[in-house]
């Protein structure tokens, strides 16, 4: 008889704009195994669909009302999910600047939040995931053992962002997102807090794994 599969996990990793989060995410998901959820490109699409609609990102009930006609929908691909909109998959519109500025904005509609949040705690029928954003240890896996907020000065993230030249409004996103009513952007008094901005991409890495290993998770060996 095959044993039960034990119940997924998920990695929580948050932190504001530009931290270096996902990055540490995909390689913390690389190295277990496990699916890596990058939830700001979830925010980022919904913004892209809003703006090709030709919807006004700060109009609250025009994106609500759109929302289920956008047909947002995942798919899993090398490791990672993607998000499509009406059956296509976004990349390089994900960080056109539009969306860079409107994304905040779109993010902070309750009914845009709970639809997301809906779709990323259905992503555990994948297995055990590691998942960046905002609110991931706070409000959308509120009951993860394993959580991460990785920070970084507003200087070092600007510097990041414009090293991979985009143009993006940081502070005053980290503002909006902080600021908003429906899951702000909080450490999770659980949270282990990083601040990398003197720390290199590996020894960030470094110091997830092992704190994980402490807690009994290890990288399966080759
Ligand atoms: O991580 P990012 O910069 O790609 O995220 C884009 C925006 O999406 C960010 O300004 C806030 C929003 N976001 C959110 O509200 N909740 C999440 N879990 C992830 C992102």
């Amino acid at each position: 008889m095959t044993p039960a599969s034990p119940m997924p996990e998920v990695i929580a990793i948050d932190g504001p704009a530009a931290s270096g989060k996902s990055s540490v995410a995909r390689a913390v998901a690389q190295k277990l195994g496990w699916t890596f959820v990058n939830t700001g490109n979830m925010y980022r699409a919904v913004t892209w669909a809003v703006l090709d609609t030709g919807i006004d990102p700060s109009d609250p009930a025009a994106i609500t009302a759109a929302l289920d006609r956008m047909g947002i929908d995942f798919k899993t691909e090398d490791g990672e999910t993607s998000v499509c909109i009406g059956g296509k998959t976004l990349h390089a519109e994900l960080t056109e600047d539009r969306v860079n500025k409107a994304v905040s904005l779109v993010a902070s509609v309750p009914a845009v939040r709970q639809k997301l949040v809906a779709g990323q705690r259905a992503l555990t029928r994948l297995g055990s995931l590691v998942m960046e954003g905002r609110d991931i240890g706070s409000v959308v896996f509120p009951h993860s053992r394993f959580k991460f907020y990785v920070d970084a000065s507003e200087e070092v993230r600007t510097a990041r962002r414009q090293a991979q030249g985009h143009v993006d409004q940081i502070s005053a996103r980290d503002r909006m997102d902080s600021s908003r009513k429906t899951s702000p952007l909080v450490t999770a008094p659980d949270a282990i807090v990083i601040d990398s901005s003197h720390l290199s991409l590996a020894e960030v890495i470094d110091r997830v794994l092992a704190d994980l290993a402490t807690r009994g998770l290890t990288p399966p060996t080759a």
